[in-house]
């Protein structure tokens, strides 16, 4: 088997779909390792879970910096002092510039709770529920400089229930979430898939997996 993929995580809070990746890379034959974990915002939950874990942890605080530019050098240098070949950002909420998401380009990978290219942004369930959809999700992504944006890796499926508010449908999506992270690291770390033009395709005799609903459907 060839050498596990070394992924820097990029956190700004909470830190569930970082934990959902560091546990799925405990198992022996996942492609990938988590090195690093780093923070933009000192005390975020998340780095003392990944600390927890056993994971390196840094904190690069981006308003120690005078421009968005020499932040971003240092969050560089940070994950090239690590040795890191993949970054998946997981809940990490600064826009990065092109030079930084040049620099990482296909090698970078982004999870945002809905089904891509509908709700990019903020307040996502709130305006799902408020658009009237049915299927809520998720997708994680290649990351473009655009927010919220770039070459589709997986999505998953999550209905959308009566009564919902904005807290329970975050609920499930999340869950969704957890699953569906540590899937689509898997499938880029593994070459299962690549970017072609701007879509993502599977290499041959690969693949998608089917489409996750969670919970799952009722029967009948
Ligand atoms: C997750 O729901 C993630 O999809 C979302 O932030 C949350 C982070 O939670 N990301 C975005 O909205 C990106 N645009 P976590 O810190 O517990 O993983």
């Amino acid at each position: 088997m060839s050498a596990r993929k070394r992924v820097g995580i990029l956190i700004s809070g909470r830190g569930s779909n970082m934990a959902s990746l560091i546990e799925a890379a405990r198992a022996p034959d996942y492609p990938a390792e988590i090195v690093v974990v780093v923070s933009n915002r000192p005390g975020a939950p998340g780095l003392a879970r990944a600390a927890e874990a056993g994971i390196p942890t840094r904190t690069i605080d981006h308003k120690g910096y005078e421009s968005r530019e020499a932040f971003e050098r240092a969050l560089h240098m940070a994950l090239v002092d690590a040795d890191v070949e993949l970054i998946c950002n997981a809940g990490f909420m600064r826009l990065l510039t092109e030079s930084f998401v040049e620099r990482w380009h296909d090698r970078q990978l982004n999870i945002h709770p809905s089904l891509l290219p509908a709700f990019r942004g903020l307040h996502t369930h709130e305006r799902a529920l408020q658009a009237g959809v049915r299927i809520a999700g998720c997708t994680v992504h290649f990351v473009r400089t655009e927010m919220d944006a770039g070459p589709i890796i997986a999505q998953a499926a999550v209905p959308v229930l009566p009564g919902d508010t904005p807290d329970t449908l975050a609920a499930r999506i999340l869950e969704a979430e957890h699953r569906l992270y540590p899937h689509a690291l898997r499938l880029v770390a593994s070459g299962a898939v690549r970017v072609a033009g701007e879509t993502v395709i599977f290499a041959k005799g690969e693949r998608p997996g089917p489409a996750l609903f969670s919970p799952p459907l009722p029967e009948g």
